[in-house]
Formats: structure tokens, C-alpha cells, sequence
């Protein structure tokens, strides 16, 4: 029998699915309901000094959907509107309701030492398991010199990471942006500060665009709009990306995130070196209750494999993503057409030849392919709108 139980650092996780830091984690209530209902651990949603005035805009959210489906979140959602001490007493109460569940505290301040300090000695009371440090909020705190502002500087990075580990009594994690050139300049520099793990991928900065007839922006506050991030399915080969390079530059631990909506999407995290994930959009669109398939459908995935537990699928496929050029450049593969689903639209032929290459030609109601010409690329089967060609 395989189990979903876990360790990082000495943290047991029951399960390796946590929420991470977002509006599902912005109230102690909300956390009770999702920890009652099997999630195996939540980030609370960025806590900061009191002081550090939010004041939200509104609409905070735009959208790009596919067949009715929410694929992409835009957000320009700031931190928590509640207090420390709202947090250190709920943070008492969640731990003693159920002992078994991971509560990390998300933490961001302004670039003073005390300012960090303080609030960390705060938490450090409470019984939290971990830190993350949120260095990587795109919208609302750059501009004022916090959030991605940090986490796109190594020098600041280093020194804040730094000050936290001076005082921290739980591990810290550190949460990376992806809007940086190469995240592992960021991750080297956090990790040379004492970091003992990374979370990633926070939102990737993005606009949503403009409305044509209106000519105002798509996320309209009043006129008028502001970069915001983005989140959901169609960051999650960000997120890929971002975790496989912080695993193959470095062994902390890895807290991994972005476009997670199904046990799958988790399952090739884990393969791609995360130790656990975190899930944000996906629970805002379809409510705490995912958790169920979620955990079935890994832990049977894990079963069929014959792994025990998800260490035995952690990093299996790091390896596998090699410099281009090491690839294999004899493999060549050709468009295979089922004949049963293609309907002679000629769109592959059409994108074939205009798109470099005339290895396609549809003759008298016949695909045919000329692998002389054929550079085996493989766009003809993703253009096809019948899925009739494969490359085999
Ligand atoms: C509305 C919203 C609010 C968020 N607030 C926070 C936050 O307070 N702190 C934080 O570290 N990340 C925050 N995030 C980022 C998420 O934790 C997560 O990194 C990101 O959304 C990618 O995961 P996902 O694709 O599963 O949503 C927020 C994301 C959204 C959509």
C-alpha cells in the first residue's frame, strides 16, 4: 500500500497537497474548513506589519477562458487585511484543532531589519512549522519597494533572507518570482543567506489587455489599470520550468506551485523535484473540495507505478531535461494520419507549407506526405482541429 505521507525538514506532511498563500488561506475560518475536508496544509496568506497599510482596488480580477473554463487568472489582490494578533491566535487555535497539519506563515515587511525581526520573533512564538518569505508578489508592493521588488534583487534578497535566519526558530522557505531572467541568480543568492528551501512559482507579471470598444483596459478600475499577476493552468509550464532549474542547480527542498489543477499536474511537479505543492487558483475556481481527487488520484498513480511514497517519484524526471545540444538529433519522427477522424479540411497541408516545410498535400481528397520534405516538427498534429494525426 502506498502512502501520501511526507517529511521535509522534519515537517510531517499527511498528505503533500497545501494551499498556498491566496485568498483560501486569508481567514482562520476558511483554513478550519479546508483542514476539516483533508488538505494536508495551508500558507497563510501574506502576513505583514500592521502598519502596512492594504487597501484594495476594485475589480481585482480579469480572465481568459477556454470553453467557459477560467485557464488564466489575472489578479492585482495585495496581502492580508488582518492583523498579527489576528494570526498568532488563530494560528494557537488551527494547531491545537488539528495537531497534524502543516501551518506555514507567509511573511513580507518593508527592507528594515526590525521591521522583519520583529515580526518573525512575533511568530516564532506561535506554532507554526515554517516560514515563507514572500519576496515575489508581482503587483501593489514593487512600487513600494517590497514583494518582486526583493526577489529580483540578490543583494536585497540576500540581506532580508539573512536577518530572517538571525532570528528565525522554523525553517524558511524563500517564495521566488519568475519574473526574472534566471531564477537560480535569486535562488544561489538565498541559499548562500541560509534559506532551507524554496517555494515557486509565485504569479507571473502580466495585463490582461484592452477592450476595443471601450479603449480602457480589460481590468477597468475607474478607467484606468495596473500590471497585475498571473496565475492558473497556463502559467503551470512556468512553474515547470522554474522548479526543474531551481532542482537541478541546488538539493533544498522545494515548494512547488502554479497552474496545479488536477493530481496530475502535482504528480510531474514531484517528478520534476518538488517535495510538496501548493494549489491557489485551481481552489478559487472549484472550492476546497478538489482535495478529495486530488489525493485519490495520486495515490492511486503512485500504486499502478509500485512507488511507496512520493519520494520514490521526487526528481525522476530532472534529469531528463538536457542543453539542446545534447539532444538526440537522429530521432526523427512523421506524421501518422487517421484516416477514420480526418475529414480532408487541408489545414495541415495549408500551415505545412506555409509555415517552412511541404511535406503535406492534400491531392484529390488525399493527405499525402513527402518524407523527404518532412522535418518531423510535429505542427501539423497540433493544428489538426480532428486530432487525426499523431507522430509516430
Ligand atoms: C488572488 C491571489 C492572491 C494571492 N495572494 C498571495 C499572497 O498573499 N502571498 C503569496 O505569496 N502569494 C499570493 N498569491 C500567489 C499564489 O500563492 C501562487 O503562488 C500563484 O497563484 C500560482 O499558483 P496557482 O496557479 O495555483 O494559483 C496569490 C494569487 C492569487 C491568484
Amino acid at each position: 500500500m502506498a502512502t501520501l505521507n511526507t517529511s521535509i525538514l522534519g515537517i510531517e506532511f499527511e498528505n503533500p497537497f497545501l494551499l498556498a498563500s491566496a485568498p483560501p488561506t486569508a481567514s482562520i475560518e476558511s483554513i478550519d474548513k479546508a483542514f476539516a475536508m483533508g488538505w494536508g496544509g495551508a500558507v497563510l496568506k501574506t502576513i505583514t506589519p500592521d502598519d502596512l497599510e492594504m487597501i484594495e482596488a476594485s475589480p481585482r480580477y480579469a480572465a481568459i477562458k477556454e470553453k467557459g473554463k477560467v485557464i488564466c487568472l489575472q489578479n492585482i489582490e495585495l496581502l492580508s487585511h488582518e492583523t498579527v494578533q489576528y494570526w498568532v491566535d488563530g494560528i494557537k487555535y488551527l494547531k491545537e484543532k488539528y495537531p497534524t497539519k502543516v501551518i506555514i506563515a507567509s511573511i513580507m515587511a518593508p527592507a528594515e531589519r526590525k521591521k522583519w525581526q520583529d515580526l518573525v520573533k512575533t511568530l516564532n512564538d506561535t506554532p507554526i512549522d515554517a516560514y515563507e518569505l514572500n519576496f515575489s508578489c508581482p503587483h501593489g508592493m514593487p512600487e513600494r519597494n517590497i514583494g518582486m521588488a526583493i526577489g529580483t534583487s540578490a543583494e536585497i534578497s540576500t540581506l532580508i533572507t539573512a536577518w530572517v535566519k538571525a532570528v528565525a526558530t522554523k525553517p524558511v522557505f524563500v517564495k521566488l518570482t519568475p519574473n526574472v531572467t534566471n531564477i537560480n541568480w535569486i535562488a544561489n543568492a538565498v541559499e548562500r543567506a541560509g534559506a532551507d528551501g524554496f517555494a515557486a512559482i509565485n504569479t507571473v507579471q502580466g495585463f490582461m489587455g484592452i477592450n476595443l470598444d471601450t479603449l480602457e483596459p480589460v481590468l477597468n478600475i475607474d478607467g484606468n489599470s495596473t500590471y497585475g499577476g498571473l496565475s492558473g493552468e497556463a502559467v503551470k509550464p512556468i512553474g515547470f520550468r522554474c522548479v526543474a532549474q531551481l532542482r537541478q542547480n541546488s538539493n533544498l527542498p522545494i515548494l512547488g506551485m502554479g497552474g496545479i489543477s488536477s493530481w496530475k499536474d502535482a504528480a510531474q511537479y514531484i517528478a520534476l523535484g518538488s517535495d510538496v505543492v501548493q494549489i491557489c487558483t485551481e481552489v478559487m475556481l472549484n472550492g476546497y473540495g478538489i482535495i478529495d481527487s486530488l489525493k485519490s488520484g495520486l495515490l492511486n498513480y503512485l500504486e499502478t507505478k509500485g512507488f511507496n511514497d512520493i519520494s520514490e517519484l521526487k526528481n525522476i524526471a530532472v534529469s531528463k531535461i538536457i542543453s539542446h545540444e545534447k539532444l538526440n538529433k537522429k530521432s526523427h519522427l512523421y506524421p501518422s494520419i487517421d484516416n477514420e477522424k480526418c475529414v480532408k479540411c487541408g489545414k495541415c497541408a495549408k500551415i505545412c507549407s506555409e509555415s517552412e516545410y511541404h511535406a503535406l498535400s492534400l491531392d484529390n481528397n488525399c493527405l499525402c506526405i513527402d518524407k523527404e520534405q518532412c522535418a518531423g516538427c510535429s505542427l501539423c498534429s497540433h493544428v489538426c482541429p480532428k486530432e487525426a494525426i499523431q507522430m509516430c
